[in-house]
């Protein structure tokens, strides 16, 4: 572990980068030494997985504040979660392009599919725990509390979307709102920051030890799961999305 970190110091990074040139090219740049946009430089990333670089606790209020300030810079809300939560996290998690998760935005350009804001933090503590058991615990209960929860946190202008879509997430905020779907902006941009900083919460009350689900299926949508979804007797389903956001029980 000391070894791989090393990889990353400063010195490290501009030596990689192509040394002195490099540097002088950083310096005149004005971008600061540490920056992973350097045009040209080659980092020496570490082998994956990474989880044993996120070795303190996050800034919860960091996160959602970047969040919030990368959206209101045109980053969309599922890059904007993304990358307030890996340069949160820093190296080498910072080094990932943020670009990769601007997809998501409206629930996938437009289509208004998962929300981009779950999907730019998942995507975050996807690449922290990849295939360990905690990306799994973590996301459930991101989508979980998501579709619980009336949002964005604070407002009065908030609703409760009943499913982690955006779609349904836009139009519930409309009909209690009385908003147009044209008019979310600002409601995404402080969205975009809650969702974050949950996610950041949440990773670090896993690396405390202290992570507790609250969010378990309901016992309405569990009845039609048991029944319709994998291994269950009709086994003609998938997904634990509240079933009644979109279907009448029978
Ligand atoms: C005890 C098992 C069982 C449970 C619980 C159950 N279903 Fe079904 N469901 C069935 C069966 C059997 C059919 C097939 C009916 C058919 O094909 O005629 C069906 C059919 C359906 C269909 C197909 C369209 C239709 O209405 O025929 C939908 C959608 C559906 N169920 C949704 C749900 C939802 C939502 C819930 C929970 C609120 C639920 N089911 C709970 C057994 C169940
Ligand atoms: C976001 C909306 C949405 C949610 C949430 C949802 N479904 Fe569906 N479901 C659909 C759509 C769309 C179809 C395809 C219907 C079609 O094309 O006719 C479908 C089809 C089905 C069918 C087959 C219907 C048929 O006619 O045979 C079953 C059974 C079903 N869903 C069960 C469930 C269960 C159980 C849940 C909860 C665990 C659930 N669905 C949650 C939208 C949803």
């Amino acid at each position: 572990m000391e070894e791989k970190k090393k990889v990353l110091t400063r010195r490290d990074f501009l030596v990689s980068a192509g040394g002195a040139v490099a540097g002088i090219a950083l310096a005149g740049t004005g971008l600061g030494l540490l920056t992973p946009h350097a045009e040209g430089a080659t980092v020496e990333l570490p082998e994956y997985p990474w989880e044993q670089y996120f070795d303190k606790p996050l800034d919860v209020q960091k996160v959602q504040d970047l969040a919030v300030q990368y959206f209101g810079e045109g980053n969309g809300c599922a890059e904007g979660a993304f990358r307030a939560l890996i340069e949160a996290l820093g190296e080498p998690f910072s080094y990932v392009p943020s670009q990769i998760m601007n997809f998501g935005k409206a629930g996938g350009v437009g289509w208004g599919t998962l929300c981009g804001a779950i999907n730019g933090a998942a995507a975050a503590v996807s690449l922290v725990y990849g295939r360990g058991q905690a990306t799994t615990l973590v996301i459930n209960e991101l989508m979980g509390w998501y579709s619980e929860t009336a949002l964005p946190l604070n407002t009065t202008e908030s609703s409760v979307a009943n499913s982690p879509l955006c779609h349904a997430s836009i139009s519930n905020w409309c009909k209690a709102t009385g908003n147009k779907a044209s008019e979310r902006g600002p409601r995404c941009k402080a969205l975009t920051g809650d969702v974050a900083a949950r996610a950041a919460l949440y990773m670090n009350q896993i690396q405390a030890g202290t992570f507790v689900p609250a969010h378990p299926m309901s016992a309405e949508t569990k009845a039609c799961y048991d029944c319709h979804g994998p291994g269950g007797r009709m086994d003609d389903s998938l997904g634990t999305m509240s079933c009644g956001s979109c279907h009448d029980g029978h």
